[in-house]
């Protein structure tokens, strides 16, 4: 087993539900071991700031079910140049801490790799992301409560659509993927989903309402990724108007209320295993890997795998949409 002194902490990018409950778990781990923690606030800017605080175990008491992150986030400029993780690199030595756990996304474990290609400190991985778009692990943190979310929100949205048999455009979150829409989609019955995955134009999305409708359903709902290729839900909505003419549209943007709240369960508990597990990685002379879940197991993902792949969508969920849309 390699023997750390100090750890250090941080939280990456877009925050997500179930982060808080990462932190507390690789705390507690690596105290549980008699090494010391560091939380570094910020994410890499504040590794390049000097944002530093110990971390005691009360401190991360208390956290498990708050959603966001106690340790900030932010995407750094400066971390993408040499200079900026060289300043990095002198606070990290300066403060004694030999091994790093960064929870975060893709861009998170960009900058981690970088790093680590350059300097000897080992950084691992969590992944904690609503959008679920990591090569290399079933589930990120964060994804199963903003999906709870979604849910509530369209739930809602159908009480009052079916009330005026109105057609909704629906707005969720996911820049570069549609795992929020797909499961969203299925499990809110929505009548369409559009993503970036999958080119499905406006033609066949007119043809599938107007179906539909023939099939005297009066409520439609269509969940869009944000990062779907038709530009989002208003421009969706613009481009099907004039064929639906005697219907009435309303266009709904979820945006960062999904990002929000106390993270869910299954969340907590992926987190916790998550947070655990990088401190052992560490421990077991790891570096540069993503700890993830494959079928409910731990998995050590290399940096390179997870940035270098794109993660497929479940191309039998997307049939079973398509079956259950009728
Ligand atoms: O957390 C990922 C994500 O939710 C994306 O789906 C979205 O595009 C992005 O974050 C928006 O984040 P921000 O408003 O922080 O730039």
């Amino acid at each position: 087993m390699k023997q750390f002194r100090k750890i250090g902490i941080l939280t990456s990018g877009g925050d997500a539900p179930g982060m808080n409950a990462a932190i507390r778990a690789a705390a507690r781990r690596a105290l549980y071991n008699d090494i010391e923690v560091v939380g570094i606030r910020n994410g890499y800017q504040g590794m390049i700031m000097g944002h530093f605080r110990e971390l005691q175990s009360y401190m991360v008491g208390d956290i498990i079910q708050r959603g966001g992150t106690i340790l900030k986030s932010a995407r750094s400029e400066d971390f993408r140049t040499k200079e900026g993780r060289r300043q990095a690199y002198r606070n990290l030595k300066k403060e004694d801490i030999d091994g790093v756990v960064v929870i975060g996304g893709d861009g998170s474990f960009r900058g981690a790799r970088e790093f680590t290609e350059e300097f000897s400190i080992p950084f691992v991985g969590v992944p904690g992301t609503i959008d679920n778009d990591l090569y290399g692990t079933d589930y990120t943190i964060g994804y199963d409560t903003a999906l709870n979310t979604i849910i509530d929100a369209v739930d809602k949205i159908r009480d009052t659509a079916s009330s005026h048999d109105r057609l909704f455009f629906i707005e969720v979150m996911g820049r570069d993927a549609g795992f929020l829409a797909l499961r969203g989609g299925i499990a809110t019955g929505a009548e369409a989903i559009l993503i970036p995955e999958i080119n499905y134009d406006t033609v066949n999305l007119k043809e599938h309402l107007a179906k539909s409708y023939k099939r005297r359903k009066l409520t439609n709902i269509v969940l869009v990724a944000e990062g779907d290729e038709t530009g989002g839900a208003f421009e969706v909505a613009e481009q099907v108007k004039e064929d639906f003419k005697g219907f009435d549209i309303r266009v709904t943007v979820l945006g960062h209320i999904q990002r929000g709240g106390s993270p869910s369960a299954f969340d907590r508990v992926i987190a916790s295993q998550m947070g655990a597990a990088a401190v052992e990685a560490l421990l077991d002379d790891q570096k540069s890997v993503m700890v993830g879940m494959m079928n409910r197991e731990i998995v050590h993902v290399p940096f390179n795998k997870t940035i270098k792949h794109q993660k497929d969508v479940n191309r039998s969920l997307l049939d079973l949409q398509e079956i259950l849309s009728i």
